[in-house]
């Protein structure tokens, strides 16, 4: 039997360097896609996969995250006084129940891997999930329930992968796979970064983990890597001498929303997928090429 998977870390303490100057005020997870900021979207992805309890990494002048995911009584009793129930309930839902989200300052951007470290004593002694809040994934079935589903079935470590664009997979953690013909294999190794040509696979890490508490051990003494920053692919290589590890080809599709094309592919690809608003956005799309 497994532990059961009911927190997830969604670190978005990064300084979003690629999308400044807009993330200078405005915490890039909280650009909007469509009609609501990417960060809706991943909690509404970890719920589907039965999270319970939301620990953010934030750094400094990310208060709004908290705002947003808050009540808010003012705009609630207008809308409730104007009738306009869908938008109401829409608002509701975001907020979740108190208790239900921590807040944790990182106090530096020192990567990844530091700032999983961070959320060591809300997680405690079990197993939990890992999102990378960049990454929007839309999936039919969604990507972290896919994740949970491999994790029942194997225990151990889950990594969520895709194909690196042709060319590329020397920007990503890549994975080593043990052969298999099916999308859940056992890995054999990671690097953050490779060396183009060096590459042990075109599979990425793509942005959803599940993960043992005891990362946290190998977190707390880690070296600086890739970038000078604390990673957390090496923590994972580490903790793979002792621990199964399995990479789960997930089924959907990824938008890197950390990137200024990428959120804009999102923008467009979330507004097609809208049956109320594809047709005016199909117009505006073929106005404009
Ligand atoms: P990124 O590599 O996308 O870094 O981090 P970034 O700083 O946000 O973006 P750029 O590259 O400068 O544009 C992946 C995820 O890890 C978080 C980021 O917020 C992002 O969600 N992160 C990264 C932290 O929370 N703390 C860190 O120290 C580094």
């Amino acid at each position: 039997m497994t532990k059961a998977v009911k927190k997830a870390v969604l670190p978005v303490a990064g300084l979003g360097t690629r999308v400044l100057p807009g993330a200078k005020t405005t915490p890039k997870n909280l650009l909007n896609v469509v009609d609501r900021p990417i960060l809706s979207y991943i909690v509404e992805e970890a719920r589907a996969a039965g999270i319970e309890h939301f620990v953010f990494i934030v750094g400094r002048g990310q208060g709004a995250i908290e705002d947003y995911f808050d009540a808010n009584p003012e705009i609630e009793q207008a809308l409730e006084a104007k009738g306009k129930t869908d938008i109401l309930a829409e608002m509701r839902r975001e907020v979740g129940e108190p208790g239900q989200m921590s807040f944790i300052r990182q106090m530096a951007p020192l990567g990844l891997g530091h700032a999983v470290w961070c959320a060591r004593h809300v997680i405690g002694d079990e197993p939990f999930a890992v999102m990378l809040p960049d990454m929007l994934m839309a999936a039919q079935r969604p990507a972290l329930a896919q994740a949970v589903e491999a994790y029942e079935k194997t225990g151990g470590n889950i990594v969520v992968v895709e194909p690196a664009p042709e060319g590329e997979a020397h920007k990503y953690g890549i994975v080593a796979l043990e052969k298999g013909d099916g999308r859940l294999n056992r890995m054999t190794g990671m690097v953050e970064k490779p060396a183009p040509g060096t590459e042990p696979s075109n599979l990425f890490i793509s942005g959803r983990y599940i993960l043992q508490p005891e990362i946290f051990e190998i977190l707390e003494t880690q070296e600086r890597g890739a970038g000078g920053e604390i990673q957390l692919t090496d923590g994972m290589a580490a903790l793979m001498k002792r621990q199964d590890f399995h990479a789960l080809e997930y089924e959907g599709i990824t938008y890197d929303c950390g990137d200024k094309i990428g959120l804009l592919r999102a923008n467009v690809a979330f507004a097609l997928a809208r049956p109320e608003l594809a047709d005016a956005a199909r117009a505006a799309i073929k106005s404009l090429l």
